[in-house]
């Protein structure tokens, strides 16, 4: 498998200092060990009762695990004390395929989800063949740009000084992040959607912000597991939604230590995956320039999709 690397299209963040390369692989980029990583998760025999978490980095993975484990688990913890995600990582909540497959053949949990950063292009074939059910979450791209700038320059632990933005901003928009292009990741999404509306749920971060209950009603109807009146009415709706939010997770003494074992050599601190979650931090990083570039792409990439990026 080494010698894969020298076939394979790479790009090294020069503000990195070589310790952040990538290759491009099936389409999109990635970190060294990702090929492997692709072809492992590939070998996963899917379900039609799975249900898979679907996303690009920094689009709000961590908050659609810990929704869905909440509203899926709800009858089984009292989320106010007993809920798993008062003391776990929800990563460790919901695994992703591409990293933690071993763990998911070797206990097979009760709960039907499953979590993939895979285009779709790369899904292992047993998932489209079983026909089980997606919901991917998307992201304003400026936000997830920043996002993914701060997360990476903490990877390599460098400050915002020694990190210059203007050379992520440009790589990004040469679509060259983990599983970039950003837009090509959605797009594949989009489309297998287009066929097969009634397996597909998209939703949008800054609405599910806007709107929680709507959008988290939303989300535990499609996962067969809708509100009642009753419970909506005990506050059972509310309860999730509080639970999960950002002020609530970042908070927990879990979530702000602790490593996260992504495989058996990259491991990164819980507190990453909760920075600041607000919407058009981006205004704080972008010149005038930048944002006319990166909406003049998005309007070219994602014209007639209706999808507002
Ligand atoms: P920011 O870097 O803009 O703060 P992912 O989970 O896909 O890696 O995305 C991480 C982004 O989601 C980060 O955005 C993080 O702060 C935000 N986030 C994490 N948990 C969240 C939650 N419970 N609610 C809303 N946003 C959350």
């Amino acid at each position: 498998m080494e010698g894969i690397y020298k076939t394979l299209p790479q790009h090294t963040y020069s503000w990195s200092q070589g310790r952040a390369t990538f290759y491009k692989y099936q389409g999109f980029w990635n970190v060294q060990n990702f090929p492997e990583k692709t072809i492992l998760a590939q070998s996963y025999q899917a379900q039609p009762s799975d249900i898979l978490l679907c996303s690009c980095p920094k689009t709000g993975t961590t908050w659609l695990k810990a929704l869905s484990f909440a509203i899926l688990t709800r009858e089984k913890f009292d989320h106010a004390s007993a809920s798993p995600l008062l003391t776990t990582l929800p990563h460790d909540c919901v695994l992703f395929l591409e990293n933690h497959l071993a763990k998911i053949k070797e206990n097979p949990s009760d709960l039907p989800l499953l979590a993939t950063h895979l285009p779709y292009s790369s899904l292992p074939k047993s998932v489209i063949a079983s026909n089980c059910k997606i919901v991917y979450i998307y992201r304003n791209i400026k936000d997830v740009l920043v996002s993914y700038y701060h997360f990476v320059r903490e990877l390599v632990n460098l400050s915002v000084e020694d990190a210059p933005f203007e050379e992520a901003f440009d790589d990004f928009c040469q679509g060259i992040s983990s599983f970039g292009p950003y837009w090509d990741h959605i797009l594949e999404y989009w489309k297998a959607s287009q066929e097969r509306p009634d397996r597909f749920l998209f939703l949008k971060y800054e609405d599910l912000k806007k709107d929680a209950s709507c959008n988290v009603k939303q989300l535990a109807e499609f996962l067969g597991c809708p509100f009642s009146v009753e419970e909506e009415k005990a506050g059972v709706l509310e309860n999730i939604i509080n639970l999960c939010s950002f002020d609530s997770l970042s908070n927990l003494e879990v979530n702000k230590s602790g490593m996260y074992q992504a495989d058996e050599v990259s491991g990164v601190e819980h507190r990453l995956f909760f920075r600041k979650a607000k919407d058009g931090d981006w205004e704080n990083y972008f010149t005038d320039e930048m944002k006319e570039k990166i909406d003049k792409l998005i309007d070219e990439k994602m014209s007639g999709t209706g999808l507002v990026l």
